[in-house]
C-alpha cells in the first residue's frame, strides 16, 4: 500500500461508505478539515483508495499543556482488511504526529475497533460514550516522550 497526503474532498466517500454510510458523503465534513495543520492521508493499491486517515492538530480536555494530534476516520475498505494496512496506516499517523513534534496522538474509537489499538500499544480510556447514529466509543491514546 502506498501512503500519500490527499485533500479533504477525497477522503468522503470512503467515510460515508466505510464509517458513515447514514450520512451524505457531504454530511461527513468534521470541522477543521480544511485547517491548515490538518493533514488527510490516504492509502492506494493499483491507483485505488483503499484506505483514509484524517489527522488534527487537536488537544484532549485537560491535556492542553502538551502538544496533541487527534486523528478520525481511519478505515480500510472492507476486501483489504486484516492484512496489515490498518496497522501500516496508524503508523503513517504517528510518523505524521512525531515530525510536527506532538507529544501525544488520541483517537475517538469505536468499540469493535478498541483492540485493533490495544495491539497496536495504545492506552485505552474506561468511560464509554456514545456517538449518535454511530454507537459507543472510548478514547485511545498514546504519547510519544
Ligand atoms: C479497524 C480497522 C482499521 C483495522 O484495519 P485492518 O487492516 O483490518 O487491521 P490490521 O490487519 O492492520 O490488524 C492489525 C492487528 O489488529 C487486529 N485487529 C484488527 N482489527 C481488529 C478488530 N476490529 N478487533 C480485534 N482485532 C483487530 C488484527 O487481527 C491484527 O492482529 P495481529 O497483529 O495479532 O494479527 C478496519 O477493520 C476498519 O477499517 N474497520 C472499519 C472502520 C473502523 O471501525 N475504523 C476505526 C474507527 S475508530
Amino acid at each position: 500500500m502506498n501512503i500519500r497526503k490527499i485533500q479533504a474532498f477525497e477522503t468522503l466517500p470512503l467515510r460515508k461508505d466505510l464509517l458513515r454510510p447514514h450520512l451524505t458523503p457531504e454530511q461527513c465534513i468534521y470541522p477543521g478539515d480544511d485547517d491548515s495543520t490538518t493533514c488527510h492521508l490516504g492509502g492506494f493499491i493499483d491507483d485505488s483508495l483503499i484506505s483514509i486517515v484524517s489527522i488534527y492538530q487537536r488537544d484532549l480536555p485537560g491535556e492542553e499543556n502538551k502538544r496533541g494530534y487527534q486523528f478520525r476516520a481511519l478505515a480500510i475498505v472492507e476486501a483489504f482488511r486484516s492484512q496489515g494496512y490498518g496497522l501500516a496506516l496508524l503508523h503513517a499517523v504517528e510518523k505524521y504526529a512525531r515530525g510536527n513534534a506532538a507529544d501525544y496522538l488520541w483517537a475517538n474509537a469505536r468499540m469493535t475497533a478498541v483492540e485493533f489499538y490495544r495491539k497496536a500499544g495504545y492506552t485505552i480510556d474506561d468511560k464509554e460514550f456514545i456517538v449518535e447514529g454511530v454507537g459507543p466509543h472510548v478514547i485511545v491514546s498514546r504519547t510519544f516522550y
